[in-house]
């Protein structure tokens, strides 16, 4: 087999066989097909789309490219929860550590920065010491010690998508429905979790900008995890404006920290109560989610899911110093406030062209491996239906230098549009599939 007959077959529309899929996944992962022919092969994908049974198997290669974690002889049972990728979506921070705290190990491997979107796991790495790179038997030891871990993918565990999430986060190969439904599915189902809750974001900070997408690609993931095996849900959520007001990876970890505490944004709150409480019922620890959001709330209020944060972040080699006190947490040493160009109603957020802007300001790569600056970002102001006068304040950006932040207001005031129409606001959760 050579790798440019699988580029010019999908190219050319066709379908991969399973042999093919396994070959050029293989040598993707074994350093036989270089870089420059998986870009070409994915941006084929990206115009050309895969079948449902394509998708599925590479979703299995993906799983198979390295070590597929057992660990029920730590925990009987695990959960897991993943996003699809949104402007601001911190729910991993507070979700993980808040089921955890009700009895529920999490075994999680997260995605750095991807196209326009947050990860995760950088914004884990914003806590100084933190390690995300953890081999197969830190993972474990992490797990047991604490009942929670959050890794990138190891060389151990899918490597194939670690290799592939770096490749497509710089060659504009992101906005794929079977790449994203393998690179998920593939992670989750090598670390093993035996419940699943999706988060699958849909609108103008999303990758699925339409509710039919968005639903295409749940299906296809809660199709691949129950042909696996696993208890499987996913909530649709609306990305028409960042979740929360933090956009940035320190910013995020901020305001992650004080939802932990109790203080966090009230949509922020509601979509991680959803998803726990998804989760809560599928691993049977509650029997209804009316119940379930009753244990989480009173683990959030009690303390014990701000516990278990730190509690990892410790076993992870974070500065718990900097989570009893978030101003630590890596600063822009520049900031400047945009205001209203006019009065009128907020009508629009484009959350892509803000997640644009916070990757220029450096908060995300334009390269494959760059370093990013955590501590750039943006810090919203108004919500969509907001009614405002000329000069309210809209955003504030948190930049490295005053030339960065100006640089990037016209296309931040661009990002929001200000009319007079009232605006109908879409329900943050807009669709369960279970
Ligand atoms: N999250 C992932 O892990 N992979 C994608 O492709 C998109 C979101």
């Amino acid at each position: 087999m050579r790798a440019v007959d699988c580029i010019v077959k999908k190219r050319d529309g066709g379908s991969l066989t399973r042999d093919e899929l396994d070959w050029l996944i293989d040598g993707y992962t074994a350093g036989r097909i270089g870089d420059e022919q998986m870009a070409a092969w994915a941006m084929a994908v990206v115009l050309r789309g895969m079948d449902d049974r394509e998708t599925a198997d590479l979703t299995l290669a993906m799983a198979r490219s390295g070590d597929q974690l057992d660990v029920h002889d730590i925990a009987p049972l695990t959960v897991d929860k993943h996003s699809t990728g949104g402007i601001g979506d911190k729910t991993s921070l507070v979700v993980a550590p808040l089921v955890a705290a009700a009895g529920m190990p999490v075994a999680k491997m997260s995605g750095r920065g991807l196209g326009f979107s947050g990860g995760t796991i950088d914004k884990l790495e914003s806590i100084p010491g933190f390690r995300a790179e953890l081999a197969t038997a830190e993972f474990r030891a992490v797990l047991r010690q604490t009942g929670l871990v959050i890794a990138a993918q190891s060389a151990d565990l899918a490597p194939a998508d670690r290799r592939l999430y770096a490749l497509r986060d710089v060659t504009g190969t992101v906005e794929s429905l079977p790449l994203i439904a393998a690179s998920i599915m593939s992670k989750k189902l090598a670390a093993g979790a035996d419940c699943i809750v999706l988060d699958v974001k849909c609108g103008a900070g999303a990758f699925m900008t339409t509710l039919a997408d968005a639903r295409r690609l749940a299906a296809t993931m809660v199709a691949i995890g129950r042909h696996a095996g696993r208890r499987i849900t996913a909530v649709i959520s609306s990305m028409a404006q960042p979740l929360g007001s933090m956009v940035g990876n320190a910013l995020e970890v901020r305001e992650a920290l004080a939802t932990l505490r109790g203080h966090g944004p009230a949509e922020l709150v509601e979509l991680c109560l959803t998803l726990g409480s998804e989760l809560a019922v599928l691993a049977g620890r509650c029997a209804d989610h009316a119940t379930a959001r009753d244990l989480l709330r009173a683990t959030l209020a009690s303390g014990a899911a701000w516990r278990a944060f730190r509690g990892m972040v410790v076993a992870q080699g974070g500065d718990p110093a900097v989570l009893d006190d978030p101003a630590r947490l890596p600063r822009a040493p520049h900031q400047l406030l945009v205001t209203a160009p006019r009065p009128g109603i907020v009508q629009a957020i484009d959350g892509a062209a803000l997640g644009h802007v916070v990757n220029r300001l450096g908060g995300g790569r334009s390269r494959k491996g760059a370093a990013i600056d955590h501590a750039v970002g943006l810090e919203m102001l108004v919500r969509l239906g907001d009614a405002l006068d000329a000069g309210a304040p809209l955003l504030r950006i948190h930049a490295a230098g005053p030339a960065a932040a100006a640089a990037e207001v016209p296309a931040l005031l661009a990002a929001i549009t200000i009319g007079t129409a009232p605006v109908a606001v879409p329900p943050l959760i807009l669709e369960l599939v279970r």
